[in-house]
């Protein structure tokens, strides 16, 4: 059953109803103010940090689950009934709803008693803002009396504590209300240089800013005493929950349509420049007040939105394709493009199942949301791995995480996860492919981001190879340390303890025994990328060393990697394998089989093509392939969070989408295309759109986890939007299935395709040159013939035209 449809024009996911089975959200905002929006107006909004700086307020696990937001009453003054055309709150039934998601902005509609509302939500590009944009239509045969009202409940900036720090919370609110404008100003007073404020086009008939007299004692979003009774309070938020609402009257005659703008938005004032004037306690409002008077004006709301569609234009047009499979072009053209920008400016911190109070930027996270994304803001990707290298420690190894708005590690999780640094690698090879911008790799970079420690970027990588050598196993293999890719194979944690952390805890063992067979396969890749950059970087002696590198850690996983019919998982900390024919439970693991195939380990000799057939066997189902099986039924100390969950569930033997497209990638590396695309459409949220009563999440975009076959809620999806699955399944679909990737000396054009398609085609911007590619298949095989501008090209890479030509024309003709 569907919830709604893809207008593909438009790149809109049009929800036709409110209730779907979990909140269906957006974002909005792309540059330093966020919002989550979900399709009923709900969600909050921060600057830069879901933690430190949240404008808006969210509570966590609540009751509906979507609750709280920007909401919006359209009353009727002649009978005193109200409705909101988000349905959310008042819940009342409408006479008509729909709610458009698109590019950075969602417009949500509601009718009742011939009274139409619809409100265009979104950021303006280069605003520290949002707009709600409404417009009221009066479609009955009478005129119309109504009031508005929208409200809006501010978070006393920390949201960890003004979630639990009532005692102080109560009494610091504060707020000033100027010239219609209300003004948010808790701790401004002392430490504080942000405020944020609510402003709206129309005059004001009144206003609130105490959330208790907007709403009246006992009651709840749904029947706010001022919309009830038609008439604000005019309150002065001191201490207790500081809000904004406005109430706008509105006279409509017959067929007249009217448009109110209200925003909300936040301003920083410099430091010594605080009060207006400066001995008072007056907010300095100099700055922000231009900015409230210009979006005052309908036709600057206009020209900002045509800015924001013309920035997403542009961004999603540097990938364009046209295939047989409407799935696969709706996520390439639109959504997983897009996706992947969510999850480049929000890692895994805001969304409906990541609170925004927990997790920072992770290392491992932000380096593979690269590959999503490079392509689109190549700039912003070179700061982001440059901040990332910053957090490393001299030895090589790396905080697992970071905070965004201070950037420096996050000494609560630490380090020692044996897979970081590798994926460093990875990420600079990626920007260096698709850029050719090679100073980065001579850019000064601090260990720790402590001051006076710089190095080039170049030798981060060098540390990060040099600490993988230096964490070497008693097979050879890499040492695991707290975990690996998979954060709850936990091998030298050993807790039996309720909360601790399975990822912190140290002690239980020496860590010089447990090693990763993932991270070998890793270690094969990252170090045939470093010779690629020495390389590149002039350092032949560094090449040959890495090339060396790779190829010993490749017969090292032959030699004890290898179980006879797949790649083993690891080995614990007592020395026993896991992911074993040997094991009773978790027999068989997704990551090595995927990752080592990916490394190019086993392609010649056939391990690889067995591995992934006991993929096939052993873990796919028709809802995606699962991480492992059995699922262990019990918990294992020596395994850690693995076994904590029940079978089917997250690491445990659920479908992990962020793996699947290491398969997707490694089928086609054997010159599978069926499969390959198989796979990618088992967990393409499009192609599960006439199931979303089952998969519950959102169809447009990608989530971290479907139920594996152990749960009895199998095919049921969890935490959409911010998992490392976007960037991989973007990857996986251009680079690898269309073949279209960015390589040293030019573009590959090296599609495997499904044998029935005929073709398909592509334009692609790279290092500023449009590829028009055209792929047309002559036989069932994946063999590439390649004319560019009329001219044969040996081999499969397309080099950037050497007269500085804009764009390229390349026909593929495969057999
Ligand atoms: C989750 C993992 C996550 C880890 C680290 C675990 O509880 O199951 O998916 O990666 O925590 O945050
Ligand atoms: C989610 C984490 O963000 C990611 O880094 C990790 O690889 C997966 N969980 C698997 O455990």
């Amino acid at each position: 059953m569907k919830y709604g449809y893809f207008d593909d024009a438009a790149r809109e996911y049009v929800i036709t109803r409110p209730d779907t089975p979990l909140p269906w959200i957006n974002y909005i905002g792309c540059e330093g103010y966020f919002g989550i929006l979900s399709a009923t107006a709900g969600g909050y909004s921060y600057y830069k940090d879901a933690r430190l700086r949240r404008i808006t307020r969210g509570r966590y696990n609540n009751v509906p689950m979507d609750f709280g937001g920007r909401y919006i009453y359209v009353r009727d003054n002649a009978n005193g009934s109200f409705f909101s055309p988000s349905w959310m709150p008042v819940r009342g039934k409408l006479d008509a709803y729909e709610c458009r998601h698109g590019m950075g902005y969602s417009i949500i509609s509601g009718k009742k008693d011939g009274i139409a509302a619809s409100t265009r939500y979104f950021v303006p590009m280069g605003e520290n803002l949002e707009i709600w944009d409404l417009t009221v239509t009066n479609e009955r045969s009478e005129a119309a009396d109504l009031s508005i009202f929208s409200v809006a409940e501010f978070c006393l900036w920390d949201a960890q504590d003004d979630a639990t720090n009532f005692q102080r919370n109560f009494s610091t609110g504060q707020v000033e209300v100027d010239d219609e404008v209300i003004y948010h100003k808790t701790e401004y007073r002392e430490r504080r240089n942000h405020f944020a404020f609510f402003s709206c086009s129309e005059k004001l008939e009144g206003f609130d800013t105490q959330r208790e007299n907007f709403l009246g004692a006992w009651r709840g979003w749904e029947d706010p005493k001022a919309v009830v009774d038609g008439k604000s309070d005019n309150s002065i938020a001191y201490g207790w929950q500081p809000v904004a609402s406005n109430h706008v009257k509105l006279s409509l005659k017959p067929g007249e349509t009217r448009r109110i703008t209200f925003v909300l938005g936040y301003h920083e004032n410099p430091k010594t420049e605080k009060f207006d004037p400066p001995d008072s306690q007056t907010l300095n409002k100099k700055y922000v007040k231009k900015t409230i008077a210009k979006f005052r004006d309908h036709g600057a709301v206009d020209a900002a939105f045509a800015g924001l569609k013309a920035n997403w234009d542009t961004l999603l047009g540097k990938i364009q394709v046209k295939t047989p499979d409407i799935h696969t072009d709706r996520m390439v053209n639109v959504w997983n493009a897009y996706q992947c920008m969510a999850t480049f400016n929000m890692s895994r911190s805001a969304s409906t199942f990541e609170s925004g109070i927990g997790r920072g930027l992770g290392f491992r996270d932000s380096n593979q949301d690269l590959l999503g994304f490079v392509h689109m803001v190549p700039e912003r990707a070179r700061e982001r791995i440059l901040d990332i290298a910053a957090t490393q420690f001299a030895s090589g190894g790396a905080y697992h995480q970071y905070q965004p708005m201070t950037k420096k590690g996050n000494n609560d999780i630490g380090g020692g996860f044996n897979d970081d640094p590798h994926w460093l690698v990875i990420g600079v090879a990626q920007y260096l492919k698709e850029t050719g911008d090679y100073s980065i790799l001579d850019e000064q970079v601090p260990f720790d981001t402590t001051p006076g420690t710089e190095v080039p970027l170049y030798e981060h990588l060098r540390r990060s190879l040099q600490y993988a050598l230096d964490n070497i196993g008693p097979h050879g293999l890499p040492l695991i340390g707290q975990a690996d890719w998979n954060d709850c194979l936990n091998l030298n944690c050993f807790s039996d303890e309720p909360g601790q952390s399975f990822q912190c805890l140290k002690g239980a063992t020496d860590g010089k025994t447990a090693e990763s067979v993932f991270i070998a396969g890793l270690m094969v890749l990252s170090s045939r990328e470093l010779a690629g950059i020495a390389k590149e970087h002039g350092k032949p002696e560094d090449e040959e060393f890495y090339l060396s590198t790779s190829q010993k850690m490749d017969a090292t996983v032959r030699q004890h990697g290898w179980d006879g019919e797949w790649f083993l998982r690891a080995y614990d900390a007592n020395g026993h394998k896991i992911g074993s024919k040997e094991n009773d439970e978790g027999k068989i693991f997704i990551e090595p089989q995927g990752f080592c195939v990916i490394a190019g380990i086993g392609i010649e000799d056939g391990l690889a093509r067995k591995a992934l057939d006991s993929v096939n066997t052993h873990l796919a189902t028709k809802h995606g392939i699962v991480l492992q099986q059995p699922a262990y039924t019990h918990y294992y100390i020596e395994l850690g969070e693995i076994s904590s969950y029940p079978p089917g569930y997250k690491e445990n033997a659920g479908i992990f989408c962020h793996n699947n497209p290491w398969v997707i990638i490694a089928e086609t590396m054997l010159g599978n295309g069926d499969q390959a695309h198989d796979y990618y459409t088992r967990i393409c949220p499009s192609a599960r759109e006439e199931i979303s009563d089952l998969h519950k999440t959102e169809p447009y975009v990608f989530s971290q986890m479907i139920a594996g076959r152990d749960a009895p809620s199998h095919g049921e999806a969890k935490n959409s939007w911010l998992t490392g699955t976007a960037a991989w399944t973007f990857f996986a679909a251009t680079a690898y299935i269309l073949g279209i990737r960015a390589e040293y000396d030019g573009l590959r054009v090296s599609p495997v395709i499904p044998k029935a398609w005929e073709g398909f085609s592509a334009s692609r911007t790279y290092s500023g040159v449009v590829y028009d590619i055209t792929v047309k298949r002559a036989g069932p095989g994946n063999s590439v013939l390649l004319v560019a501008d009329g001219k044969p090209v040996v081999g499969t890479v397309v080099p950037l035209p050497r007269d500085g030509r804009k764009a390229v024309k390349v026909e593929a003709v495969l057999s």
